[in-house]
This record gives C-alpha cells, structure tokens and sequence, in this order.
C-alpha cells in the first residue's frame, strides 16, 4: 500500500507500539482486500462493547490499549453496551456483569471516545455528510449511513473500527470506492408495507435472496427515515448488504443503471412467509421496541398507542441516552411508564444477558432482533407489527 511519510514513521515505531500495531492491522486488511492506499475518515464506530460479547478477553484487550496511550483522532462513538448505565439494578442486572461493563465503558472513555451507546448514532448528533469516509463497525448504521445518507463504509469489526478511529483512517476498498456502490439487483416490491415491521421483513427477505449484493428497489416512494431503519438492518441481518438503493428516496439512486439486472418481486405473499418464518409457537412474556435504537418519533407512537391502556406483560423500548431525555421532556417516558412500560437506554435486548432475566419468549417489531434473539439470549420470537405489540400487550 502507498503510505506517507507519517504512515512510514508510525509503522517504523517512531510514535509508539499502539500506533504502531493499529497501523499494522489496517494495513493488513488493505492487503487482504486490495486496497491500494488509505483514505482519512470523518468518523468511527466501534462495536464490541458489551461484557457479554467480548468478556474478559475483550475488557483485558480495551485496558491494556487505553493504559497504553491508544487515543482516538476523529469522533469515535459506541455501540450499546450491555446494560442500561443508570438503571441497571432496577433490570435485574448481575453486579459482576455491570462492573465489568462500567470498566469497558471507561476503558473506551480513556481512549476518547464518546459513550454514546447507541446503534442509532446518526439521530444523536453523529450524522455523515454526504460522501464522507468511515469507518463503522455496527451493521444497522453501515446500511443506514452508506445508503440513506451517501456516506461511505465498510461493515468494520470493533477491533478494525478502532485501529482506524486511532489511525485516522481507513484502507481505501469495498463501499468506499465508486465502482462498488452500483446496484446489482432489482427488488420490485408489490406488498404493502405497513409499518417498521414490513419493512424490516422486506429486507431480510431481500438478505436472504442476496446476501452480498447491492439492491436497487422499486415502490418504496415515501418510506420514512425510520421504515429504511428497519429496511436496512433486516438486510444486514439475514445478509451481509451494507448498501441499497431505493428509487427517488435515496441520494445515489438517481445515478443508477438498473436494465438487465436480475429482478426480484416482494409481494404479500413473501411478506406472510418471513412473518412465518420469524415466528416462533409461544406466548410472550416479554416485548421488545427498539431494534436499531426507537427515534423519538417511534417512542412518540407508542406512547400514543399506550394511551388509556395498561400493560399486562413487560415492554422495553430501546434507545440511545439522548433520546431517552429528550423524550422525557416531552412527556412520552413517563407516559410510556404510566402504561407499565420501561424507556431503556444505552443497552438492548440482544446485547443484555436476557437469557438470564427470566424471559423464554419476546415479542419483537424487528426482524434483526428476531434473527439474533434466539441464538443469543435463547428466546423464542413472535414478529409482530407495533400496534399488533400493543394490542397483545393491553389484551386489546
Ligand atoms: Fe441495535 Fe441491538 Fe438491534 S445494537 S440494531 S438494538 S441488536
């Protein structure tokens, strides 16, 4: 790879053995994947962050990095962790994971980045500009950031978006590059899509159909920021897609040659078939709203639909710290209470140790949840859409 003189220096040691071995691990996977030289990010986004995910090997390696002088040079932000860091204790958290957790979390504080926690960290003031490199690491917001807002990254590993955040930057190859953002296939999409949920079972239909590919879809005009939300961390779930294109909706599909690609059709036939295929034969003793991360006006809608009502089993609505307050000043985490739900924040039902909270079978609007919740937290899932959630929950 082409390196500049500073690169030379910081792989020659001249700045110290963190700079050192984070250069030498991007510059690895510049070979590996035939980059030819680096580009300077704008922003990183490291995952990894739960103690659940990564452990003691995990917070060992976080530790040793920050005691070392590994500091971030462009705005770094988190994952969720695993737990929610103000009211862990009223969850039911084990103290030993907690600690654990606080210790990640400062670990990562040391290095400069910014405890966000959050999977949404483009609705908590981290938004890209419109071609600007990054290097992410959480597959929901590579999909989001790469085709909803134009900006261009990789799906990172924690590790690969941290040596950039430190290193400033990022080999040059896949979603960074021009040719590898056209589209690839065509998805008609002929069933009506009613609310997240849909939208969410669209694409993990179409990440299934073409795990690898860049999807180009007709009929989705008008989709809302949150609907291609779900759209995209369906797709990153079942697939590894980290880029689509929607017609007249987002900003690269304007410039894309769609004739003679493969075409394929989502209809309500398909769409009852992934609800199917992401239902489970249990009733929920617990249901979770938030996967990637409830905007305010996600938490704004539930907190209509819970009007007048009364929970009978728990809900969880996840979100981001910023979120949560902000939905605190207008009233909707109390009113979201007043019904018997819980605001969570920092944390998710996937990345939390559910599995030991007592709950066997969650309700979700979210097929990324429904893919992930069984093998990592041992639940079974029912797919339902929000109000559908609602209506179960109030025994509507
Ligand atoms: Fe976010 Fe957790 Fe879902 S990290 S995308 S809420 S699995």
């Amino acid at each position: 790879m082409e390196l500049d003189r500073e690169q030379e220096r910081i792989l020659a040691g001249e700045r110290g053995p963190v700079l050192e071995r984070m250069l030498r691990l991007l510059v690895r996977l510049g070979e590996i994947y035939g980059a030819d030289r680096f580009v300077p990010i704008a922003s990183a986004q490291v995952s990894g962050v739960s103690y659940k995910s990564i452990g003691d090997p995990g917070l060992e390696l976080l530790e040793d990095l920050a005691a070392q002088g590994a500091r971030v040079r462009v705005p770094t932000t988190l994952n969720p962790a695993g737990i929610d860091l103000e009211a862990w204790r009223e969850l039911g958290i084990p103290e030993e994971f907690a600690r654990k957790q606080m210790r990640i979390i400062e670990a990562f504080k040391q290095m400069g980045v910014q405890p966000t926690a959050t999977c949404v960290p483009y609705l908590v003031g981290h938004r890209p500009g419109f071609g600007e490199h990054l290097a992410w690491a959480e597959s929901s917001a590579v999909v989001f950031a790469n085709s909803v807002l134009g900006a261009r990254t990789n799906r990172e590993s924690g590790l690969s978006a941290l040596a950039a955040a430190v290193c400033g930057v990022t080999p040059d190859y896949g979603y960074h590059r021009e040719e590898n953002r056209k589209a690839t296939v065509v998805v008609r999409v002929e069933a009506p899509l009613r609310d997240a949920a849909d939208f969410g079972a669209l694409g993990y239909y179409v990440g299934q159909r073409c795990p690898n590919g860049v999807p180009y879809f007709e009929g989705l005009g008008g989709a809302s920021e949150d609907q291609l939300k779900a759209l995209g961390a369906g797709m990153a779930a079942s697939g590894a897609v980290a880029l689509f294109h929607a017609e007249r909706v987002t900003p690269e599909s304007g410039k894309q040659e769609t004739a003679g690609l493969e075409r394929i059709e989502f209809g309500a036939g398909e769409l009852k078939k992934i609800r199917e295929e992401l239902t489970s034969d249990c009733e929920p003793d617990l249901a979770v709203i938030g996967c990637p991360h409830a905007s305010l006006a996600e938490i704004e809608e539930i907190a209509r639909r819970l009007e007048g009502k009364r929970l009978r089993k728990p809900l969880w609505v996840c979100t981001a710290r910023a979120i949560k307050r902000e939905a605190e000043r207008r009233g909707l985490v109390q009113a979201i209470e007043r019904a018997g739900g819980r605001v969570i924040a920092d944390t998710c039902a996937v990345v939390a140790p559910l599995e030991a909270l007592g709950f066997g079978c969650t309700a979700v609007n979210s097929a990324k949840a429904a893919r992930y919740l069984p093998g990592l937290c041992k639940q079974r899932v029912v797919y339902m859409r929000t109000e559908e959630i609602i209506d179960l929950l109030t025994g509507v």
